[in-house]
């Protein structure tokens, strides 16, 4: 009987539980385009530009009719779509990227704190690697991805992409939020600010102080140092 009565207690609070909310809010109004004036004040994303003034051309934009340069330490060029380049998608809980790639360039490890990611290939072929977390034991999810596939990457699970062939590779993807962020693994862990101390990462990563100490030179002031 003591049973039954906790259960149904249980039921109770899960009708009760608010909706658990898989992506950005929903928006209360129909456009809110972003004011990205620094000193608006910010409640959960942006504030509204006055609709009657927001003109027509939130609604379109033809920043990724064109690929970044890809000659970076990376070999790749990352050109964001999201809230602060786009300021209609404010509220509208959706955002994109263009990533180009030359021969061998790479995105490094990373994640996405905030967003599901799914992604199309529209020219040449890219390895796409998932990292699955301690519950599917770190298996790497891997497959080279070709021109007119898609992929998919679960929200906040670490992954990369590496263009194997020997021509520039385009992708195009599209995140459930306005505003995905970014965790770059190599960075976080060898260029924050101020740094990881040393000890922490030597008995992390099992390697000696000289070893963390050329990987932190690497990063150091918080972007990646071509060697
Ligand atoms: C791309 O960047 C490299 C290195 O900064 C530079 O030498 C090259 O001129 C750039 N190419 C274009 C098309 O802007
Ligand atoms: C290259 O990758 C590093 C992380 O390894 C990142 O910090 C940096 O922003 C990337 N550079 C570009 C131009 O995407
Ligand atoms: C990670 O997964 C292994 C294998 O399933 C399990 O034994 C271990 O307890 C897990 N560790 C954590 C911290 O969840």
């Amino acid at each position: 009987m003591v049973y039954s009565k906790t259960i149904a207690c249980m039921f109770t609070m899960l009708l009760l539980a608010p909706a658990i909310m898989a992506t950005d809010p929903d928006p209360l109004q129909d456009f809110c385009v972003a004011d990205l004036d620094d000193n608006a004040v910010r409640v959960n994303g942006y504030p509204c530009v006055p609709q009657l003034e927001a003109g027509d051309d939130f609604l379109f934009s033809s920043k990724l009719a064109r690929g970044g340069n890809t000659s970076t330490p990376n070999g790749s060029a990352v050109t964001r779509l999201d809230v602060t380049e786009f300021p209609g998608e404010n509220t509208q809980g959706i955002s994109m990227n263009r990533v180009d790639f030359a021969p061998g360039g790479t995105n490094p490890p990373h994640i996405h704190p905030r967003a599901t990611e799914i992604g199309l290939v529209v020219k040449g072929e890219l390895l796409v690697g998932i990292i699955g977390s301690n519950e599917s034991g770190n298996r790497l999810y891997s497959r080279v991805v070709r021109a007119g596939e898609n992929f998919l990457i679960p929200r906040g699970l670490m992954h990369f992409q590496f263009n194997t062939g020997d021509t520039v590779v385009t992708m195009f993807v599209s995140f459930n939020s306005q505003n995905p962020g970014i965790v770059f693994v190599p960075l976080t862990l060898f260029g924050s600010d101020p740094p990881i101390p040393t000890p922490v990462l030597t008995k992390a990563l099992r390697v000696d102080t000289g070893v963390v100490e050329l990987l932190k030179s690497r990063f150091a002031g918080g972007s990646f140092q071509a060697s």
